[in-house]
């Protein structure tokens, strides 16, 4: 069977043109398409948990087949914070810039800058759960660099690359990143389903 329509349960933008970029072959319905706008519950401990949530509170709330993802940041020498918490690193008032800020500040001249980002999507398909993983390796840079991409990008340098996550392409960013790679595995799946 093929699955033509399924909710991308964010409330984020850049996510949904990230998603939308990198899925061709089905009909990716935002929550303002479906004119949901309040908040979603994120209260879990994992990305696993948080994912999932997110995406069994829409399929519960409009039956419709439904992925979400939870993303964090993990940085070795930050014994692997903020990871989960990486939305509201910089506390109440916290953002793109300031949550950058803080990782700067904690890590000062801290030689290992060794980090990744992980993806967790969870799919509630016809029911039933479904989990699709990403991680990509890098390193936090010593400042910022770059003007696109957004949340941590302009710090976040993969390995193998001179450029940051900011000074990619979507579709460049698509093809290595943590997102990107969980991605596939959902469409992998989806096409097989
Ligand atoms: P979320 O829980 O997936 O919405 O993201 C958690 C935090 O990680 C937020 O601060 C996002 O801005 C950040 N984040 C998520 N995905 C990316 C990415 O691809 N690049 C940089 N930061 C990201």
């Amino acid at each position: 069977m093929k699955v033509k329509n399924i909710v991308f349960a964010t409330a984020n933008p850049n996510k949904l043109k990230e998603i939308k970029s990198a899925i061709n072959s089905f009909e990716i319905v935002g929550l303002k398409d479906l004119k949901i706008t309040e908040e979603i519950p994120e209260t879990g401990d994992t990305l696993k948990k948080n994912a999932l949530q997110k995406a069994k509170y829409i399929y519960d709330k409009t039956g419709l087949d439904c992925f979400s993802d939870d993303t964090g940041l993990e940085i070795e020498a930050l014994n692997y914070q903020p990871g989960v918490y990486s939305a509201m690193y910089a506390g109440p008032d916290c953002n793109a810039e300031n949550n950058m800020q803080k990782v700067l500040q904690e890590l000062g001249e801290t030689p290992n800058r060794a980090a990744q980002f992980k993806t967790v999507i969870a799919l509630v398909l016809q029911g039933k759960e479904y989990f699709f993983e990403g991680v990509v390796k890098g390193e936090i840079l010593k400042e910022k660099t770059g003007k696109g991409g957004f949340g941590y990008d302009p710090i976040f340098r993969p390995i193998g690359y001179k450029e940051s996550f900011a000074e990619m392409s979507i579709a460049q960013k698509n093809e290595i990143s943590h997102r990107g790679l969980a991605v596939k595995k959902l469409i992998t799946f989806l096409a097989e389903f």
